[in-house]
């Protein structure tokens, strides 16, 4: 598959051009000026959410650049634009159009890499869009949501054994940069009990899209995934939206009763692109540089995911968040951690041990495995996160040879247990376990007799 830099440089410069101009006359305004990323329009009415297209047809080839309208003040109104702004001068047509935008749905869309709104990257050409469907997804009664209740099998060990996840839970993936987040992302699209996978690569460089694609996902995965990509060029528009297009996707086939994967990489580049749309705009600052409607955006992406209504399909999802170290300090991990169903957190020392996946199974913690193992798996699963971080305290004594053994019988209990832990922990690449052999293998590492339950 064909992936390029050029293809993403040539979709910008053909961006709108697709876009159908309303057939009634419409009071049309004009560009007055364009602040950092805003621009300023007067003499046009448009509500809030609403596009419109700003056209110079001035020039020897007509430019035309998609906008939206993000605020008004005393008879402006200020828009943000979708694309690129080259070519677009003083005195612009601003044309209100009639909607707000539908987005192509349907079963094509597996296997293929689109950006945020539904175009192709990938080079095969444009997909046969089954539905068109507005951006925003219906809303579900929270009273009528299936309760999470299954477990979800992912593929890893650890995960499976330690960390269960519920079929519709709202996980968070929370880790400094090469600690391994894209990696564990693609062993769970390959590996995970889903339908269909939606993966959103939200404000990556654009080399990492094309890595991700091709060597992290490779063919197997992206067979049954559908992927989102705005990297990092993109207007901040345009990521905020591809986070929102692939959420609209995992609802689209959640609502035709499908189990769900979603995962997107990453949260906090969606929340640093509606920082640049609502600094630009005018909103000030309030948390280390964060305007306070970062923070009302957050759940409401988030919260679109989860169990529909009995008896209809899941959206399970994970959302990358980028936080370094112990670093407890940042506004948008402090805040992800609160509107997610758990949070598992990548270790920078376990990875430079080559201990992978880094997951720190000590701080990581998914909210709803009571609900979903049976009480047998859960006290193993205690017993062993209670050994692994009695041998973690101990750690430093026992390198150097200070721990006597037979000081402490739960210590050199965890010692003795060292070895098949790590083991149980450590996984490979293209390795996956299921559900219940994870389980079983957990019970064997306290009771070697039960192997095979
Ligand atoms: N499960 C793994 N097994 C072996 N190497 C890994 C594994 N996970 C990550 N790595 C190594 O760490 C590097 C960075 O991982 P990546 O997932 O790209 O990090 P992030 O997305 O957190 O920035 C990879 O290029 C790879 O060398
Ligand atoms: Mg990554």
């Amino acid at each position: 598959m064909r992936l390029d830099r050029i293809s993403f440089a040539r979709r910008l410069a053909s961006y709108s051009d697709a876009i159908q101009l309303p057939s009634q006359p419409v009071v049309e305004g004009r560009l007055l000026r364009m602040v950092g990323l805003t621009l300023e329009a007067e003499g046009l009415r448009a509500s809030i959410g609403s596009r419109c297209l700003v056209i110079n047809d001035g020039n020897y080839h007509p430019v035309q650049v998609e906008a939206e309208v993000m605020g008004f003040s005393s008879g402006k109104i200020y828009l943000m634009p979708v694309g690129s702004l080259a070519g677009i001068a003083p005195g612009a047509r601003v044309v209100p159009l009639p909607d707000t935008g539908r987005l192509p749905m349907g079963m094509s869309m597996l296997g293929r890499v689109l950006d945020g709104a539904g175009r192709a990257l990938d080079g095969k050409g444009g997909m046969k869009a089954e539905d068109w469907v507005p951006m925003d997804g219906p809303t579900i009664n929270p009273l009528k949501r299936h309760p999470i209740s299954e477990p979800l099998d992912v593929g890893i060990r650890c995960i499976n054994g330690l960390l269960t996840v519920g079929r519709g839970q709202r996980l968070g993936l929370f880790a400094g940069t090469g600690v391994g987040k894209s990696v564990l992302l693609g062993m769970m699209t390959r590996f995970t009990e889903a339908d269909i996978i939606v993966v959103g690569l939200i404000g990556e460089r654009g080399r990492e899209v094309k890595e991700f694609i091709e060597d992290i996902l490779g063919e197997e995965g992206l067979k049954r995934s559908v992927v989102v990509a705005s990297p990092a060029d993109d207007a901040p528009l345009m990521r905020l939206r591809a986070a929102m297009y692939c959420t609209r996707i995992a609802e689209y086939f959640r609502d035709k009763g499908k189990n769900v994967l979603l995962l997107m990489d990453s949260l906090t580049r969606f929340a640093q692109a509606q920082r640049e749309i609502a600094l630009a705009i005018g909103e000030p600052p309030a948390t280390k540089g964060y305007p306070p409607s970062v923070f009302a955006k957050l759940p409401k992406l988030v919260e679109r995911a989860g169990n529909a209504e009995e008896g209809g399909g899941s959206i399970t999802a994970f959302y990358t968040v980028l936080s370094e170290g112990d670093d407890q300090q940042d506004p948008i991990a402090d805040s992800a951690r609160g509107v997610l169903d758990g949070h598992f957190v990548l270790s920078r020392r376990l990875a430079e041990e080559g201990h992978y996946p880094a997951i720190d199974i000590e701080a990581s913690i998914s909210r709803v495995m009571p609900q979903v193992v049976s009480p047998e798996h859960l006290r193993e699963a205690q017993r062993f996160k209670q050994l692994w971080s009695r041998y973690q305290q101990s750690r430093d004594l026992i390198s150097v040879g200070a721990y006597v053994p037979g000081g402490d019988p739960e210590t050199d209990l965890a010692i003795a247990r060292q070895p098949q832990m790590v083991q149980f922990l450590r996984q490979g690449l293209r390795e996956s376990e299921s559900l219940p052999q994870s389980a079983s293998q957990l019970a064997a590492i306290f009771n070697p007799g039960a192997a095979g339950r």
